[in-house]
């Protein structure tokens, strides 16, 4: 039990940047001292009731009008307690700060949409969703931008929320101390499926970073197998490349997800669900039912056609 309760407050408090870190300190100010004095009004206030209760005098208490040492007092208390929180809130405020010049070049440029996350990599030419991949240890700065409606990001154990606004790019950091999985989600309402517009943030170490960098680089090499040929035809075939691209092919459109390497993730639709060949075929079976109000038309393909389809994807590691 008690483990439980304090793995919960570790986890509730851990920063894995230094932003991150700031933001769950100054939490931990306010709430020190915002404890200490509902203790202290509370505990005033009870000490007063047991205290001054009636005892059953026939005489009026004492009446007292106005106290100015009194009255300054907890008028100063409260001023300064304010100050003292201001210049730490101001501290906060200019260590997550993001000062960016007249011609930011961000290391990574987010474009949220209803209800996915394009990620691309301007440095390395690179174009994925929804699962991030950044080297420890690194400051990385982040254009945010939306292509509908109003979202933003948030991966708490990573630092600040960021929106994303239509017509408008938003800059932030990103950085993660240590390896691992972080976990986000989109923190403004944005629609039917805002639920599920979950964000993965997987920090490697730089050699695996550079790894799966150049791996994503890669064009991915035509199939060979003839069920995954068959996809392949029935993917060009169909309208599929006027909203994905997949490199290498005629496939180039960004309206959803790039597929160029989409078994490489983790996940499919956001954090929906797990990338898996049952998962894929009952998406592209029916994707209102998987996830109503996704802008994925349905396309009626029959059991082989979902068998060819997913054999073709499942292949562009
Ligand atoms: Cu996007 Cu909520």
């Amino acid at each position: 039990m008690f483990n439980a309760v304090s793995h919960f407050f570790s986890q509730l408090f851990a920063s894995y940047s230094p932003e991150a870190y700031e933001i769950n300190n100054l939490f931990l100010d306010y709430l020190v001292l915002a404890g200490i004095i509902v203790a202290l009004v509370t505990g005033l206030v009870i000490v007063g009731a047991i205290r001054f209760r009636s005892k059953k005098r026939p005489e009026e208490p004492p009446q007292i009008f106005g106290n100015k040492k009194l009255e300054i007092t907890w008028t100063l208390i409260p001023f300064l307690i304010l100050v003292f929180f201001f210049v730490l809130t101001l501290r906060a405020m200019i260590e997550i700060n993001t000062p960016v010049g007249n011609d930011p070049k961000p290391d990574i440029i987010i474009i949220a949409h209803q209800w996915w996350w394009d990620m691309r990599y301007p440095g390395y030419k690179i174009i994925t969703a929804n699962e991030l991949h950044i080297p420890v240890g690194k400051k990385l700065l982040m254009a945010v931008k939306s292509a509908d409606v109003i979202h933003d990001w948030w991966v708490p154990d990573l630092g600040r929320k960021i929106d994303a606004i239509p017509g408008r790019t938003n800059y932030t950091w990103i950085e993660a101390d240590s390896a691992g999985t972080y976990l986000g989600t989109c923190a403004e309402f944005c629609g039917a499926e805002h639920a599920w517009m979950r964000i993965k943030v997987i920090a490697q170490t730089p050699y695996e970073f550079n790894q799966w960098v150049n791996n994503q680089k890669q064009i991915p090499s035509q199939p060979n197998d003839s069920t995954a040929i068959l996809g392949q035809m029935l993917f060009q075939k169909e309208t599929c490349g006027d909203c994905h691209a997949i490199a290498g092919t005629p496939a180039n459109a960004h309206v959803g997800p790039d597929l160029t390497h989409i078994a490489s993730r983790t996940t499919i639709l956001s954090g929906r669900l797990t990338n898996t060949r049952e998962n894929l075929m009952s998406w592209l079976a029916n994707p209102q039912k998987v996830k109503p109000g996704a802008h994925m038309p349905d396309f009626r393909f029959n059991k082989n056609q979902l068998n060819e389809l997913v054999t073709y994807l499942e292949g562009l590691k």
